[in-house]
């Protein structure tokens, strides 16, 4: 083995000691740091690979990567076997249906079996994740994976934008074309491989209507090839008009012996130019998409008929299980959403072609901060199914806020559902082991994350989202895998092995749902976002008498959903024991109560408190919870690369107060509607709160916030001169140090500047210019744009004189609508319009607090 040179060991060791290198978290997990190579030195540096295919050569020179960059020594490939080398191997098994590597490890030979390819990448990939994690290489490991579909679904349209993406327009298409440039595609093929993702549906399940035309199939061929080396199928979301659509047909009828005639034309064209191809992911009949319906066909006939053309060439179809009436009448209290799932689909249990897979939510609602898990798991005995999660955050605060889902989906898989009497959590319904095919077999089944990964660098924007991704890939290998465990090797491998940076970070992750829970939609009630709008802010009432059918019914008399046979019956589609268990206010489960149950706002919980005093006390603890994740991060100032310290703590200090415009949303509106006052006196009482809209003005106006819930006392103030306008108000605080936080509204394109001044001497100015979630047009202050600055240890004394200055920005060019295109995150072209897109300096309120690094927490 060669020996490092004398200089090569210092650099080394200035690396190991220093690991501050700016990082703009493109590498994400496979950083390929140096870690201390002693343990290591009998790690062959020869790398034999006897396979020919793609993927094996991408796992080769994988190690040879990863392996130089970590142990600072060269690693090379080797066309001969050496009694010392790393060997990948193939070994031939009758199913692989399931991917499965062995590593063995003795007598200075590393073996990486595989049952395919791709799993001898998977297998190189383990052994580098052991050792970035600084871990021992095990004499034998085998690992297999839990399920044959592990794929992620990206929500990117062809013009490039992503519906429900928060980090960017796409990378795999521009201007209605797959782009040219194709590298950061395979790059993140290169990272789904390593956690085990094994396809890749690229488009939006709204999908283009022009999207299966022969010009685009060969551009979808170069996808398919950036995919390739990394063991991930493309997969395309087809709108079942396509027929009529891009065939040119006069019906989309599935029954229409033209239409199936198009479909198995159109498939094995597309098996030409693809042959590895994965499959069609479709939403019909729901949310204007249309479907089978149209002609009364079934959503089995409609699946089988692009079943049937895909099955030859080994191909799926995941047929979502989201097909619901989104004009529900309100008024109706037998009317419930959540039934749709089961009611639409258990009908037609066994009638779907074997390649037939019904991708079904988490939950029965859509992606909710808590929901309980879809009772369809439990209900399609004799039809294939996966489940559906979304790494993208939106209900949970759009990669704005930290929430490490793993928490939750967890929870969800190990469920147990209790069909037919016997235990069946969910991770084994979808691993396709709970109700086998004749003989015993395991059926076809999987897990599929929603991403929605963008251009910005760091792939899904805060440097702490892209855990979601990686926990989704361990889980969906192995669903039994500890969160600790993948907590703690996602964050050795993103942000180094430093004991004190790891402590910080997995301890904040893990707790992360919860939190994000606590100060948002409490007791399954829904995450209680304006789900009219951008799912980002608190929007409470959004949800109620409409027909999209997320309401939670909060009336004077009491609230939450009854979903019991008293009301929608809801609670009947799960198997007997769980039906009993939700069906009873004595064993349904606080925190899923008012999904449930209606219940007057003094109910008592299992906890012991009353529902709204437990609403108003885990309100103000979580968001001082999340006000905590500010300090707890500066502790590790220097320990980590400045960039990305300094990306988190803006992220971090903007969730503290975006946590506390939650907090006041929440509990306020619950305060207003239940009449019933905090006992601890704390709702509507804000010590150091001073309402903008009650200092004294030089050209600001007041103006009613919609809704209400969403500014403090539901006003704000705007100022309509280009000269700027100021508030004014003299301090009657004690002598001492104090934070200052200014709650304002960052609305998108335009960029007001903001100074505040005590005494006539400038403390801080800062402009308005955030990319805020929605990045679209939304002109109002409300709970979407609420924002908060920060001036900490501001000396004050009684008499003083605090004024804030705001500069509004008015410039006529920023209604030039192309611009908008633009947007990251924008969605659909149809929200584009011409309209006014001056941002008004609008100011909800100041709060003084007690000077350190948390910013007020009232
Ligand atoms: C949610 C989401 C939509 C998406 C839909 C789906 O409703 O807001 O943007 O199209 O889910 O999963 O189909």
């Amino acid at each position: 083995m060669k020996r490092l040179s004398r200089l090569g060991a210092a650099a080394l060791l200035l690396m190991l000691s220093h690991p501050l290198f700016s990082e703009d978290g493109s590498a994400a997990w496979l950083r390929y740091q140096p870690v201390p190579p002693a343990p290591y030195a009998n790690v062959p540096s020869e790398i034999v690979v006897p396979g020919t295919s793609s993927a094996e050569r991408a796992a080769g020179a994988e190690l040879v990567r990863g392996l130089s960059a970590m142990l600072g020594r060269p690693f090379h490939l080797a066309e001969k076997e050496s009694s010392s080398a790393i060997v990948l191997k193939s070994y031939s098994a009758a199913d692989t249906s399931l991917d499965q590597y062995t590593i063995t490890n003795a007598s200075g030979r590393i073996v990486i079996a595989g049952n395919t390819p791709r799993a001898e990448l998977y297998g190189a990939f383990h052994l580098l994740e052991e050792i970035a994690a600084t871990q021992s290489i095990p004499e034998a490991e085998t690992q297999t994976a839990s399920a044959a579909i592990r794929w992620t679904d990206e929500w990117d349209n062809l013009n490039g934008t992503i519906e429900r993406g928060y980090a960017g327009p796409s990378f795999f298409f521009k201007d209605s074309h797959v782009r040219q440039d194709l590298h950061r595609a395979s790059d993140y093929a290169r990272l789904l491989a390593s956690v085990g993702i094994n396809g890749c549906n690229a488009n939006n399940v709204n999908a283009d209507l022009d999207l299966l035309t022969s010009a685009h199939l060969k551009e979808y061929a170069r996808l398919a090839g950036a995919f390739r080396p990394w063991g991930v199928k493309l997969a395309l979301s087809v709108d079942l008009t396509a027929p009529q659509t891009v065939g040119h047909l006069p019906t989309f009828d599935p029954a229409d012996p033209t239409v199936i005639a198009w479909w198995k034309h159109k498939v094995d064209e597309i098996y030409t130019l693809i042959p590895d191809f994965g499959g069609f992911t479709v939403k019909a009949d729901s949310e204007g998409r249309l479907g089978p319906s149209k002609y009364g066909r079934s959503p089995a006939d409609a699946a089988n008929v692009l079943a049937r053309a895909l099955a030859p060439h080994g191909g799926v179809v995941l047929y979502r299980g989201f097909v619901y009436n989104n004009h529900l009448d309100w008024h109706d209290p037998k009317a419930d959403r959540a039934r749709a799932g089961v009611d639409n689909f258990v009908r037609f249990d066994g009638q779907f072609e074997s390649n037939v897979v019904i991708q079904i939510k988490e939950g029965p609602i859509d992606f909710q901060a808590r929901e309980p898990v879809s009772p369809l798991f439990a209900a399609l005995h004799h039809t294939n199914v996966a489940i559906e999660v979304q790494a993208s955050q939106e209900y949970t605060g759009q990669q704005r806020h930290m929430v490490w889902l793993p928490s939750m989906w967890k929870w969800v898989l190990d469920t147990d559902l209790h069909a037919e009497d016997r235990p069946t959590p969910v991770k084994e319904i979808v691993e396709g082991r709970t109700f086998p095919l004749p003989g015993g077999k395991p059926r076809l089944g999987g897990f599929i994350s929603v991403t929605n990964a963008g251009m910005d660098p760091n792939w899904l924007h805060h440097p702490m989202a892209m855990a979601n991704l990686y926990g989704f890939g361990k889980l969906a290998w192995n669903p039994d895998e500890p969160l600790d465990r993948i907590i703690d090797t996602w964050t050795r491998l993103t942000w180094g092995n430093d004991p004190e940076v790891d402590q910080v970070i997995e301890s904040l992750q893990l707790h992360s749902w919860q939190v994000y829970e606590g100060y948002t939609g409490p007791n399954g009630i829904g995450t209680l976002t304006n789900i009219l709008g951008y799912h980002f802010g608190p929007g409470i009432e959004s949800a109620e008498r409409n027909g999209w059918g997320q309401w939670f019914r909060g009336e004077p008399d009491g609230i939450g959903m009854d979903r019991t046979p008293s009301g929608t019956g809801f609670a009947n589609q799960y198997p007997p024991l769980l039906a009993a268990r939700y069906n009873s206010l004595e064993t349904c489960p606080d925190d899923l109560l008012l999904f449930f149950h209606h219940v007057p706002y003094d109910h008592k919980l299992h906890s012991g408190k009353t529902l709204i005093q437990s609403i108003y006390d885990t309100h103000y603890q979580s968001a001082r919870e999340a006000g905590e994740y500010v300090p707890r991060w500066m502790t590790l100032k220097g320990r980590i690369d400045e960039d990305r310290y300094q990306q988190v703590l803006a992220l971090f200090t903007f969730q503290a107060g975006h946590a506390i415009v939650w907090r006041d949303a929440i509990d306020d509106w619950f305060y207003k509607t239940s009449q019933i006052p905090d006992a601890q006196g704390r709702v509507g009482h804000h010590p150091g709160r001073i309402e903008a809209e009650s200092m004294t003005s030089t050209g600001y106006e007041p103006v009613d916030v919609t809704p209400w819930e969403t500014a403090s006392a539901g006003k704000a103030v705007v100022c309509r001169q280009s000269s700027g306008c100021s508030l004014r108000t003299v301090l009657h605080e004690p002598s001492g140090s104090y934070n200052i936080a200014v709650q304002y509204f960052d609305t998108w394109r335009g960029t007001s500047k903001f100074e505040l001044l005590v005494n006539g001497n400038s403390v801080a100015i800062w402009s308005a210019n955030d990319t805020l979630p929605p990045a679209q047009f939304d002109p109002h202050p409300d709970g979407q744009t609420s924002t908060r600055f920060a001036a900490h240890d501001i000396p004050l004394k009684p008499g003083d004189e605090l004024v804030l200055r705001g500069i509004p920005d008015l410039r006529p060019d920023l209604n030039q609508s192309s611009r908008e295109a633009a947007a990251p995150g924008a969605l659909a072209p149809r929200t584009r319009e011409q309209r006014d897109y001056r941002e008004l300096a609008p100011v909800d309120y100041i709060q003084l607090g007690p000077g350190g690094p948390l910013t007020p927490r009232n």
